[in-house]
């Protein structure tokens, strides 16, 4: 098998960026949310200084792990995936090599501009319209260069992997679009198009379908590929991921409203939000059953592969929070956990559980084929990585599990007379010790992500420039 280089060798060069720089953005934004966690326990850390208070920070840390870390292992993994199900290199490296540099130059945007206070004050959407405008021109390059890909590939079929990334690429586009429609006054402020209650319910339908589409649909893709591929078996069932992935895009664009109950939102949008986020669980729970049971007959595997279970306790996390979620759509439930650190604890089941833990399984299996290597350069280490990001989740949902609960059921208690038994600050102090398990929790997973740096780098300085690009060449020539 020859192993020069050729210009039919995938172009590994754009993956292994985006690869090291997840690991980079993962420590900064988990560091940074370990450092914002502790502010809710030490208020001293605010320095009293505008730049370095919570407000300015949390936006920081939501943008840095949400659009700089997953966002990195997303393009990663479908330039993988996409080239390798393709049989067939980039269509641009230009093009993929803009992608790159045009991603960080707006992370290091938003990491300059958030702190200084510019912000349009949509969650998750909050850079300022210059920010907003190079994002979209990245974006729409991303998806030139993965959908020329798909088209000029060699094999006959598209891999439903293909299928979940594509959905991602093409409705963040329209979300982001739709959403960031706005009137610019300065350089730096802008004005929504929207006005009240339309402003909230385009917002809502943005933020949740960015959790629909960036933090599930896109890790779906991920999850199609990576998972049969580490336990080298073929997929469960191909027929229920074309059911699963018809039936979870068709439904997850309607749920928005049930960030938005009891507002001025129309009562019957409520309504549909929360059937819809019901009727949600269904495919949710086939793409999960989809995977876990991809494992069949391969169980052994997790007793010695920690990349294996990795990835499979990412699916049982993603089970349990959109087991959560459908749940907290419920208008009574959403009355006792809205406002509260529940939400907070939901949104990191889902984060930490199933997003960061399938991205790090993920470039667990491909940071040594991508550098020619055979295998990590410890695997005694990513099995340490393991237990210090499940430990470190638990501790973060069970903690905003307790104040969660606890924090409604306090500022809903009322006295015989009508006036309310507990005051703000008895609930604050109430959930003072679960902000100390939260943080600690978080400081596990976050060390976990420089023990993964450790054996990175470790993996990266033993490869030598040939083995890596026959790596990317060999895997043209053998099955994908
Ligand atoms: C070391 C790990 C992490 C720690 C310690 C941490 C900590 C925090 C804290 C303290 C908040 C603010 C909570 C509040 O306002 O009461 C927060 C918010 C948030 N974090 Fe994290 N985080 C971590 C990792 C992640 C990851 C990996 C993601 C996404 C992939 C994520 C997504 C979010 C989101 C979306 C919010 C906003 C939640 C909301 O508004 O309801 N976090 N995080
Ligand atoms: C069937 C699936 C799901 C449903 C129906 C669902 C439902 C919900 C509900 C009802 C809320 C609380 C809204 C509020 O009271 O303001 C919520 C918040 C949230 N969920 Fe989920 N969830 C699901 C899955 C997930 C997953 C898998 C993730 C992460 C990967 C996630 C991330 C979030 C985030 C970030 C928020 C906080 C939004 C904010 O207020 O800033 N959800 N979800």
């Amino acid at each position: 098998m020859s192993t020069a280089i050729s210009p039919t060798a995938y172009n590994y060069k754009v993956v292994r960026q985006f690869a090291i720089m997840t690991v980079v953005w993962g420590i900064l934004g988990m560091g940074m949310g370990v450092f914002i966690a502790s502010q809710l326990v030490w208020p001293e850390l605010n320095f009293g200084l505008p730049w370095t208070s919570f407000g300015r920070l949390r936006p920081l840390h939501t943008n840095l792990v949400i659009f700089a870390f997953g966002g990195c292992a997303l393009f990663a993994t479908s330039y993988y995936v996409v080239q390798r199900t393709c049989q067939t290199r980039l269509i641009s490296d230009s093009m993929a090599a803009f992608h790159f540099w045009g991603w960080q130059a707006v992370i290091i945007g938003a990491g300059i501009t958030l702190p200084l206070g510019y912000t349009t004050s949509k969650e998750y959407a909050e850079l300022e319209w210059p920010l907003a405008i190079l994002l979209a021109v990245v974006w729409v390059t991303y998806a030139a260069v993965f959908f020329g890909t798909i088209i000029k590939r060699k094999s006959k079929h598209i891999y439903v992997g293909n299928w979940f990334y594509g959905a991602f690429i093409l409705v963040t586009a329209m979300l982001h679009i739709v959403n960031h429609m706005s009137l610019p006054v300065s350089l730096f402020k802008s004005y929504s198009l929207y006005s009240g209650a339309t402003d909230a319910m385009i917002q809502w339908w943005y933020g949740h379908n960015a959790v629909g589409f960036f933090l599930t649909t896109g890790f779906l893709g991920m999850m199609y590929y990576f998972v049969p591929k580490q336990a080298e078996r073929p997929i469960y069932s191909y027929r229920l991921s074309i059911v699963h992935f018809w039936a979870l895009i068709t439904l997850y664009i309607w749920a928005g409203p049930h960030h938005l109950h009891y507002t001025a939102l129309p009562d019957w949008a409520q309504s549909l939000g929360m059937a819809m986020s019901i009727i949600l669980l269904a495919p949710s729970w086939g793409g999960m059953i989809n995977g876990m049971m991809t494992l069949s007959g391969a169980w052994h595997k997790l007793r010695t592969d920690p990349i294996l279970r990795f990835l499979v306790v990412s699916l049982a996390f993603y089970g349990m929070s959109t087991f959560e979620g459908p749940m907290m759509a419920i208008k009574t439930v959403n009355s006792l956990s809205h406002y509260t650190d529940w939400t907070i604890g939901h949104v990191h089941a889902g984060a930490l559980g199933w997003v960061a833990m399938i991205s790090i399984g993920a470039l667990y299996h491909m940071i040594p084929k991508l550098w020619g290597r055979p295998q990590m350069h410890s695997v005694g280490l990513i099995n340490a990585h393991f237990w210090l990001a499940t430990i470190g989740t638990v501790l973060y949902i069970a903690s905003m599990w307790v104040n969660g609960i606890t924090q409604g059921l306090m500022w809903r208690a009322i006295n015989e007379d009508g006036t309310l038994t507990y005051s703000f600050v008895e609930a604050l102090q109430a959930s003072h010790p679960g902000y100390i398990v939260r943080a600690l929790g978080g400081a596990f997973f976050a060390s976990g992500m420089l023990l993964m740096a450790y054996n990175t780098f470790r993996t990266v300085r033993a490869s030598q420039p040939a083995e890596a690009e026959a790596a990317a060449q060999i895997a043209v020539v053998g099955a994908h």
